[in-house]
Order: C-alpha cells, then structure tokens, then sequence
C-alpha cells in the first residue's frame, strides 16, 4: 500500500475527496496532511477524520523558500510518503525542493494545461472566449503548472459564466478527476485519464 501525503492551503475540498477516496480496496492510503497555512480550514477536516496534520507557516521565512521547503521536506519525511499530492497548495515550490520528488509529487490545476499556468485561470478562460475549460492533474516538475498530465476533465463554458460559476463547475470535475488519477497512479498506471 502507498503512503500519501497531502499538501493544502485553503479549504481542501480535494483533500477530503482524496482522503475518502484511500479507503477500502485501494492500493494507497493517506497518512499526513499539511499547510503552509496554519489557518488553513482542510487541516480540521483532516484531522476529523484521523489523519496526522501539520503547518510550517512560510510568512517568518520572509521569502527564503529554501529554509521553508527544508520544514516542510523535514516534516513529509517523517511519515515516509511514497506520493505526494499538491491539493490547492499555493506556495510556488523550488527545483531543489521538486527534485525531493521526483516522479512522486502530483498537483491539480484548474485549467486544461498547458493553457493558463498560474493563476486566475477561469477569469483567464472566459477573457479568452473559450468554450470549454476544465481542470488537470499532472507530475510536478520544477517549471511551474509543467509536468507530464496524468488526466484532464472538461466542462463547457455557459453564457453568463463568471469566474465563480466556472469555477464551481469545473471544481466538480477535479472532486472526480484527482480520486481516478491518484488510484491509477499509485496501482503504477501513469497513462493519462481523460473525463467529459
Ligand atoms: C482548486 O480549485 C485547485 O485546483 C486550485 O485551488 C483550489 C483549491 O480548492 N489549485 C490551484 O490553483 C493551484 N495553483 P480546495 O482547497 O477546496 O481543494
């Protein structure tokens, strides 16, 4: 059985998703969320639902990613994860820090990459008059939102759309998309998954 950990920053609504998904006939299980946050909601409902927690807040770094990443490489290697699952974890990671990972870090990202890397991709999207959007799930590599895709879901833009509504739409995919993508990855499927 794989270890997972899971990186957030916010709510972790794909966390939990994740985390409910490591059940049963599963061939991972998670086994440590944590934030650069220590507000970060998602670390409550973690911790709800058995799983270790932890913050290495980055503000008292000042900018030195470095240091931070060596608390955060510190507290993942204690619990000895196999994957590493980025779940809306908002701090943009170094090459020394991804090179830890190599092959093992997986991110979500809400757009269909390799369009709109980075942030504000749904007001992005909508600017661009695109019909479709959607999320992707790929292996992290040091370039950031650049790694081999692992599985896209699409969904159609509406009119009338906002970068809320999208958002919303798109955030349905990504609670189906990560749970299918993590499985096969940690069954040692790496081919891509493509939803809608
Ligand atoms: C998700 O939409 C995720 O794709 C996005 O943040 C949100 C986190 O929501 N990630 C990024 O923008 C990464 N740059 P959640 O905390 O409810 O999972």
């Amino acid at each position: 059985t794989k270890r997972v950990a899971l990186l957030i920053s916010g709510g972790g609504s794909n966390m939990v998703k994740l985390v409910e998904s490591m059940q049963g006939d599963h061939p991972a299980r998670a086994v440590l969320v944590g934030s650069n946050d220590p507000e970060a909601g998602g670390l409550k409902k973690a911790a709800a639902m058995g799983i270790e927690t932890f913050a290495v807040d980055h503000r008292p770094f000042k900018g030195d990613r470095p240091a931070f990443e060596a608390e955060l490489q510190r507290q993942l290697e204690a619990a000895q994860p196999d994957i590493i699952c980025l779940a809306g974890f908002m701090r943009v990671l170094t090459e020394g820090f991804v090179r830890n990972w190599d092959g093992r870090m997986l991110n979500i990202h809400p757009s269909l990459l390799p369009k709109y890397k980075g942030l504000h991709t749904h007001k992005r999207a909508l600017e661009a008059g695109d019909a479709e959007a959607g999320c992707s799930v790929h292996l992290v590599t040091p370039e950031l939102d650049d790694g081999p895709i692992l599985g896209q879901a699409r969904v159609p833009v509406e009119a009338g759309d906002t970068a809320d509504t999208l958002a919303a739409r798109v955030l349905v995919q990504e609670h189906l998309l990560y749970p299918a993508v993590l499985r096969r990855f940690a069954a040692g499927d790496h081919a891509p998954l493509m939803l809608g």
